[in-house]
Protein backbone atom coordinates (compact mmCIF):
# COMPACT_ATOMS: atom_id res chain seq x y z
CA UNK A 1 0.00 0.00 0.00
CA UNK A 2 1.38 3.53 -0.48
CA UNK A 3 1.45 6.50 1.27
CA UNK A 4 -0.83 8.69 -0.85
CA UNK A 5 -1.91 8.13 -4.02
CA UNK A 6 -3.34 10.71 -6.33
CA UNK A 7 -5.27 10.15 -10.05
CA UNK A 8 -7.24 12.38 -11.83
CA UNK A 9 -10.39 12.11 -15.04
CA UNK A 10 -11.10 14.59 -17.31
CA UNK A 11 -14.49 16.14 -17.48
CA UNK A 12 -16.54 15.93 -21.35
CA UNK A 13 -18.43 17.39 -24.19
CA UNK A 14 -21.37 15.68 -25.77
CA UNK A 15 -20.53 17.25 -29.51
CA UNK A 16 -23.58 15.94 -30.96
CA UNK A 17 -26.78 13.62 -29.67
CA UNK A 18 -27.49 14.32 -26.00
CA UNK A 19 -31.30 13.08 -24.74
CA UNK A 20 -31.80 11.10 -28.60
CA UNK A 21 -28.40 8.97 -26.83
CA UNK A 22 -30.99 7.42 -24.51
CA UNK A 23 -33.54 6.42 -26.75
CA UNK A 24 -30.54 4.25 -28.86
CA UNK A 25 -29.53 6.67 -30.96
CA UNK A 26 -25.81 7.57 -31.38
CA UNK A 27 -23.94 10.50 -29.80
CA UNK A 28 -20.96 12.13 -29.91
CA UNK A 29 -18.34 13.19 -27.49
CA UNK A 30 -14.73 13.85 -26.50
CA UNK A 31 -12.75 14.04 -23.77
CA UNK A 32 -12.22 17.71 -22.35
CA UNK A 33 -8.35 17.56 -20.56
CA UNK A 34 -8.39 21.05 -18.87
CA UNK A 35 -11.16 20.33 -16.95
CA UNK A 36 -10.19 17.61 -14.69
CA UNK A 37 -11.55 15.80 -10.91
CA UNK A 38 -8.86 14.99 -8.96
CA UNK A 39 -8.78 12.36 -6.18
CA UNK A 40 -6.29 11.83 -3.45
CA UNK A 41 -6.10 8.66 -1.01
CA UNK A 42 -3.93 8.74 1.87
CA UNK A 43 -3.98 6.47 4.87
CA UNK A 44 -6.50 7.16 7.41
CA UNK A 45 -6.11 7.10 11.68
CA UNK A 46 -4.07 3.51 12.64
CA UNK A 47 -6.43 0.62 13.92
CA UNK A 48 -9.55 2.21 12.38
CA UNK A 49 -9.97 -0.81 9.63
CA UNK A 50 -13.11 0.01 6.89
CA UNK A 51 -13.47 3.74 8.25
CA UNK A 52 -13.37 6.07 5.24
CA UNK A 53 -13.37 10.01 5.46
CA UNK A 54 -13.89 11.86 2.91
CA UNK A 55 -12.80 15.54 2.25
CA UNK A 56 -14.47 16.59 -0.25
CA UNK A 57 -16.10 19.66 0.68
CA UNK A 58 -16.97 21.10 -3.53
CA UNK A 59 -18.98 17.99 -4.04
CA UNK A 60 -20.10 16.21 -0.87
CA UNK A 61 -21.18 17.09 2.63
CA UNK A 62 -20.58 14.11 4.36
CA UNK A 63 -17.13 13.53 6.14
CA UNK A 64 -17.20 10.08 6.86
CA UNK A 65 -18.78 8.17 4.52
CA UNK A 66 -21.38 4.81 5.05
CA UNK A 67 -20.27 1.90 3.04
CA UNK A 68 -23.65 0.53 3.45
CA UNK A 69 -25.74 4.28 2.01
CA UNK A 70 -26.57 4.57 -1.54
CA UNK A 71 -24.71 7.83 -1.78
CA UNK A 72 -22.46 7.61 -5.03
CA UNK A 73 -19.64 7.23 -3.61
CA UNK A 74 -20.67 4.36 -0.71
CA UNK A 75 -21.70 2.19 -4.01
CA UNK A 76 -18.57 2.95 -5.80
CA UNK A 77 -16.55 1.45 -3.22
CA UNK A 78 -18.88 -0.96 -2.74
CA UNK A 79 -18.49 -2.21 -6.15
CA UNK A 80 -14.67 -1.91 -6.19
CA UNK A 81 -14.19 -3.84 -3.00
CA UNK A 82 -16.29 -6.72 -4.87
CA UNK A 83 -14.22 -6.58 -8.19
CA UNK A 84 -10.66 -6.32 -6.42
CA UNK A 85 -11.89 -9.15 -3.81
CA UNK A 86 -11.03 -6.61 -1.02
CA UNK A 87 -12.33 -8.06 2.22
CA UNK A 88 -12.45 -4.85 4.48
CA UNK A 89 -10.60 -1.39 3.73
CA UNK A 90 -7.95 -0.22 5.96
CA UNK A 91 -8.93 3.58 6.91
CA UNK A 92 -8.34 5.97 4.30
CA UNK A 93 -8.82 9.66 3.88
CA UNK A 94 -10.32 10.52 0.13
CA UNK A 95 -9.88 14.01 -1.07
CA UNK A 96 -11.85 14.71 -4.02
CA UNK A 97 -11.65 18.42 -5.67
CA UNK A 98 -12.81 19.13 -9.32
CA UNK A 99 -12.34 22.00 -11.49
CA UNK A 100 -15.34 20.75 -13.67
CA UNK A 101 -18.48 22.95 -13.23
CA UNK A 102 -21.11 20.92 -11.34
CA UNK A 103 -24.35 19.72 -12.81
CA UNK A 104 -23.27 21.98 -15.81
CA UNK A 105 -23.43 19.25 -18.69
CA UNK A 106 -19.67 18.29 -18.87
CA UNK A 107 -19.24 14.85 -16.94
CA UNK A 108 -18.44 16.20 -13.13
CA UNK A 109 -20.01 12.95 -11.62
CA UNK A 110 -18.62 10.55 -13.62
CA UNK A 111 -14.72 12.30 -13.67
CA UNK A 112 -14.95 12.19 -10.05
CA UNK A 113 -15.94 8.35 -10.37
CA UNK A 114 -13.20 7.24 -12.69
CA UNK A 115 -10.92 9.77 -10.65
CA UNK A 116 -11.38 8.01 -7.36
CA UNK A 117 -11.53 4.30 -9.02
CA UNK A 118 -7.99 5.29 -10.66
CA UNK A 119 -6.99 6.26 -6.80
CA UNK A 120 -8.19 3.63 -5.65
CA UNK A 121 -5.92 1.54 -7.90
CA UNK A 122 -3.13 3.10 -7.35
CA UNK A 123 -3.39 3.38 -3.61
CA UNK A 124 -4.75 -0.16 -3.20
CA UNK A 125 -2.11 -1.52 -5.42
CA UNK A 126 -4.73 -3.59 -7.52
CA UNK A 127 -5.54 -3.63 -11.48
CA UNK A 128 -8.73 -4.10 -12.60
CA UNK A 129 -9.56 -4.32 -16.73
CA UNK A 130 -10.40 -0.78 -17.96
CA UNK A 131 -14.17 -2.47 -18.89
CA UNK A 132 -14.38 -3.25 -14.93
CA UNK A 133 -13.70 0.28 -14.17
CA UNK A 134 -16.29 2.01 -16.72
CA UNK A 135 -19.01 -0.57 -15.69
CA UNK A 136 -18.50 0.87 -12.16
CA UNK A 137 -18.82 4.35 -13.05
CA UNK A 138 -21.91 3.39 -15.18
CA UNK A 139 -23.52 1.83 -12.03
CA UNK A 140 -22.42 5.27 -10.05
CA UNK A 141 -24.15 7.33 -13.17
CA UNK A 142 -27.32 5.23 -12.39
CA UNK A 143 -27.19 6.83 -9.46
CA UNK A 144 -26.74 10.60 -10.66
CA UNK A 145 -29.36 10.58 -13.30
CA UNK A 146 -31.46 7.67 -13.49
CA UNK A 147 -31.48 5.99 -16.54
CA UNK A 148 -28.10 7.45 -18.15
CA UNK A 149 -27.04 6.11 -21.57
CA UNK A 150 -23.56 5.63 -20.51
CA UNK A 151 -21.61 7.95 -22.58
CA UNK A 152 -20.41 10.12 -19.78
CA UNK A 153 -18.82 6.83 -17.90
CA UNK A 154 -17.42 6.00 -21.85
CA UNK A 155 -15.91 9.16 -23.15
CA UNK A 156 -14.27 9.92 -19.65
CA UNK A 157 -12.75 6.32 -18.91
CA UNK A 158 -11.55 6.21 -22.65
CA UNK A 159 -10.43 9.78 -23.30
CA UNK A 160 -10.95 9.44 -26.15
CA UNK A 161 -13.93 10.98 -29.15
CA UNK A 162 -16.19 8.54 -29.43
CA UNK A 163 -19.30 7.42 -31.40
CA UNK A 164 -21.95 5.69 -28.83
CA UNK A 165 -24.85 3.88 -28.80
CA UNK A 166 -25.79 2.50 -25.46
CA UNK A 167 -25.67 -1.30 -25.03
CA UNK A 168 -23.28 -1.45 -28.01
CA UNK A 169 -19.53 -1.36 -28.18
CA UNK A 170 -17.94 2.00 -28.73
CA UNK A 171 -16.41 3.36 -31.68
CA UNK A 172 -13.21 5.41 -31.74
CA UNK A 173 -13.28 8.57 -33.77
CA UNK A 174 -10.15 9.73 -35.92
CA UNK A 175 -9.92 13.52 -36.63
CA UNK A 176 -9.81 14.82 -39.72
CA UNK A 177 -8.48 17.63 -39.11
CA UNK A 178 -8.32 19.90 -35.64
CA UNK A 179 -10.66 21.89 -34.39
CA UNK A 180 -11.27 24.91 -31.88
CA UNK A 181 -14.20 25.14 -29.42
CA UNK A 182 -15.32 27.73 -27.51
CA UNK A 183 -17.57 26.34 -24.12
CA UNK A 184 -19.07 29.13 -22.01
CA UNK A 185 -21.28 28.30 -18.59
CA UNK A 186 -24.41 29.70 -18.37
CA UNK A 187 -23.63 29.74 -14.66
CA UNK A 188 -27.16 27.90 -13.97
CA UNK A 189 -26.89 24.61 -12.42
CA UNK A 190 -29.51 22.07 -13.80
CA UNK A 191 -29.70 18.59 -12.83
CA UNK A 192 -29.53 15.91 -16.10
CA UNK A 193 -32.00 13.74 -13.89
CA UNK A 194 -34.57 16.45 -13.90
CA UNK A 195 -34.54 17.18 -17.65
CA UNK A 196 -34.38 13.68 -19.06
CA UNK A 197 -37.10 12.65 -16.46
CA UNK A 198 -39.11 15.63 -18.36
CA UNK A 199 -38.28 14.18 -21.96
CA UNK A 200 -39.43 10.81 -20.84
CA UNK A 201 -42.54 12.20 -19.61
CA UNK A 202 -42.98 13.93 -23.05
CA UNK A 203 -42.30 10.98 -24.87
CA UNK A 204 -44.46 8.88 -23.25
CA UNK A 205 -47.22 11.02 -23.93
CA UNK A 206 -46.82 12.05 -27.68
CA UNK A 207 -44.13 9.25 -28.53
CA UNK A 208 -44.47 9.61 -32.44
CA UNK A 209 -43.92 13.65 -31.95
CA UNK A 210 -40.37 12.82 -29.82
CA UNK A 211 -38.80 9.75 -31.63
CA UNK A 212 -39.38 11.89 -35.14
CA UNK A 213 -37.13 14.59 -32.87
CA UNK A 214 -34.73 11.68 -31.78
CA UNK A 215 -34.32 10.35 -35.38
CA UNK A 216 -33.76 14.06 -36.80
CA UNK A 217 -30.63 14.01 -34.46
CA UNK A 218 -30.11 10.66 -35.28
CA UNK A 219 -29.20 12.20 -39.21
CA UNK A 220 -27.59 15.12 -37.56
CA UNK A 221 -25.27 12.51 -36.01
CA UNK A 222 -24.33 10.67 -38.77
CA UNK A 223 -24.01 13.45 -41.04
CA UNK A 224 -21.56 15.75 -37.83
CA UNK A 225 -19.59 11.65 -37.93
CA UNK A 226 -18.64 11.99 -41.79
CA UNK A 227 -17.20 15.40 -41.53
CA UNK A 228 -15.48 14.85 -38.35
CA UNK A 229 -13.61 12.07 -40.09
CA UNK A 230 -13.44 12.90 -43.66
CA UNK A 231 -13.75 16.53 -43.32
CA UNK A 232 -14.71 19.86 -44.15
CA UNK A 233 -14.72 20.13 -40.45
CA UNK A 234 -16.46 23.26 -40.59
CA UNK A 235 -19.71 21.24 -41.59
CA UNK A 236 -19.53 20.95 -38.45
CA UNK A 237 -20.66 24.42 -37.70
CA UNK A 238 -24.40 24.44 -39.47
CA UNK A 239 -25.09 20.73 -38.12
CA UNK A 240 -24.32 21.80 -34.30
CA UNK A 241 -26.45 24.65 -34.42
CA UNK A 242 -29.37 22.25 -36.47
CA UNK A 243 -28.94 20.04 -33.65
CA UNK A 244 -29.63 22.96 -30.96
CA UNK A 245 -32.78 23.74 -32.95
CA UNK A 246 -34.08 20.11 -32.31
CA UNK A 247 -33.31 20.60 -28.58
CA UNK A 248 -35.09 23.58 -28.49
CA UNK A 249 -38.22 21.73 -29.62
CA UNK A 250 -37.49 18.81 -27.31
CA UNK A 251 -37.85 21.76 -24.63
CA UNK A 252 -34.20 20.97 -23.13
CA UNK A 253 -32.41 24.61 -23.90
CA UNK A 254 -33.55 27.47 -21.96
CA UNK A 255 -33.56 31.95 -22.63
CA UNK A 256 -30.18 31.80 -21.11
CA UNK A 257 -28.49 29.22 -23.05
CA UNK A 258 -30.47 30.50 -26.42
CA UNK A 259 -28.92 34.00 -25.89
CA UNK A 260 -25.19 32.72 -25.67
CA UNK A 261 -25.97 30.14 -28.49
CA UNK A 262 -26.82 33.19 -30.77
CA UNK A 263 -24.47 35.88 -29.27
CA UNK A 264 -21.63 32.95 -30.26
CA UNK A 265 -23.39 32.92 -33.96
CA UNK A 266 -23.68 37.08 -34.09
CA UNK A 267 -19.73 36.89 -33.62
CA UNK A 268 -18.65 34.96 -36.45
CA UNK A 269 -19.06 31.37 -34.16
CA UNK A 270 -19.98 28.71 -36.98
CA UNK A 271 -21.97 26.61 -35.20
CA UNK A 272 -23.01 26.59 -32.30
CA UNK A 273 -25.82 24.27 -29.22
CA UNK A 274 -25.76 23.20 -25.68
CA UNK A 275 -23.77 20.52 -24.34
CA UNK A 276 -25.22 17.40 -21.96
CA UNK A 277 -28.58 17.72 -20.47
CA UNK A 278 -28.94 20.98 -21.09
CA UNK A 279 -31.75 23.81 -19.01
CA UNK A 280 -28.53 25.53 -18.13
CA UNK A 281 -24.96 24.17 -18.16
CA UNK A 282 -22.53 25.11 -20.96
CA UNK A 283 -23.06 25.58 -24.57
CA UNK A 284 -20.62 25.15 -26.99
CA UNK A 285 -18.89 27.26 -29.89
CA UNK A 286 -17.48 25.79 -33.17
CA UNK A 287 -15.07 29.14 -34.32
CA UNK A 288 -12.29 29.33 -36.95
CA UNK A 289 -8.70 30.45 -34.89
CA UNK A 290 -9.27 33.80 -36.23
CA UNK A 291 -12.32 34.26 -34.14
CA UNK A 292 -11.66 32.67 -30.91
CA UNK A 293 -11.39 35.79 -29.26
CA UNK A 294 -14.12 37.60 -30.78
CA UNK A 295 -16.66 34.96 -29.85
CA UNK A 296 -15.22 34.67 -26.34
CA UNK A 297 -15.28 38.02 -25.38
CA UNK A 298 -19.14 38.58 -26.99
CA UNK A 299 -19.86 34.99 -24.65
CA UNK A 300 -18.48 37.05 -21.57
CA UNK A 301 -20.62 39.83 -22.39
CA UNK A 302 -23.41 38.11 -22.99
CA UNK A 303 -23.42 37.04 -19.31
CA UNK A 304 -21.26 34.13 -19.62
CA UNK A 305 -20.00 33.10 -16.10
CA UNK A 306 -16.87 31.43 -17.55
CA UNK A 307 -15.11 30.25 -20.83
CA UNK A 308 -12.46 28.01 -22.29
CA UNK A 309 -11.25 27.13 -25.60
CA UNK A 310 -10.58 23.51 -26.72
CA UNK A 311 -8.64 22.27 -29.43
CA UNK A 312 -9.38 19.15 -30.39
CA UNK A 313 -6.37 17.50 -32.95
CA UNK A 314 -6.11 14.54 -34.59
CA UNK A 315 -3.44 12.56 -32.65
CA UNK A 316 -3.77 13.22 -29.26
CA UNK A 317 -5.95 16.36 -27.33
CA UNK A 318 -4.59 19.86 -27.11
CA UNK A 319 -6.38 22.54 -24.93
CA UNK A 320 -5.48 25.75 -24.02
CA UNK A 321 -7.62 28.92 -22.09
O1 LIG B 1 -25.55 16.57 -18.32
P1 LIG B 1 -24.57 15.47 -18.49
O2 LIG B 1 -23.17 15.91 -18.65
O3 LIG B 1 -24.72 14.46 -17.41
O4 LIG B 1 -24.94 14.74 -19.88
C1 LIG B 1 -26.17 14.09 -20.00
C2 LIG B 1 -26.36 13.51 -21.36
C3 LIG B 1 -27.76 12.95 -21.61
O5 LIG B 1 -27.79 12.49 -22.95
C4 LIG B 1 -28.80 14.07 -21.47
C5 LIG B 1 -28.13 11.84 -20.66
C6 LIG B 1 -27.39 10.54 -20.90
O6 LIG B 1 -27.45 9.69 -20.01
O7 LIG B 1 -26.80 10.34 -21.97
Amino acid sequence: MKEKFTATAPGKIILFGEHAVVYQRPAIAIPVHQLVATTTIQPGYPNQSGRIWLDAPQVFSQTELDLDSNQPLGVLLRLFANAAHIKEYPPIIISISSTIPVASGMGSGASISVATLRALQGYLEVELPVETLNSIAYQVEKIYHGTPSGIDNTVITYEQPIYFIRNQPFQKLNLHEDFKLVIADTGIRSTTLEVVTDVRKGWQEDPQFFNNLFDQIEKIVNEARRSIENGPITDLGPLMTKNQAVLKVMGVSCPRLDYLVDAALFAGALGAKLTGGGRGGNMIALVNESKVMEVRNALMHAGAKSTWVTTESPNNHHEHG
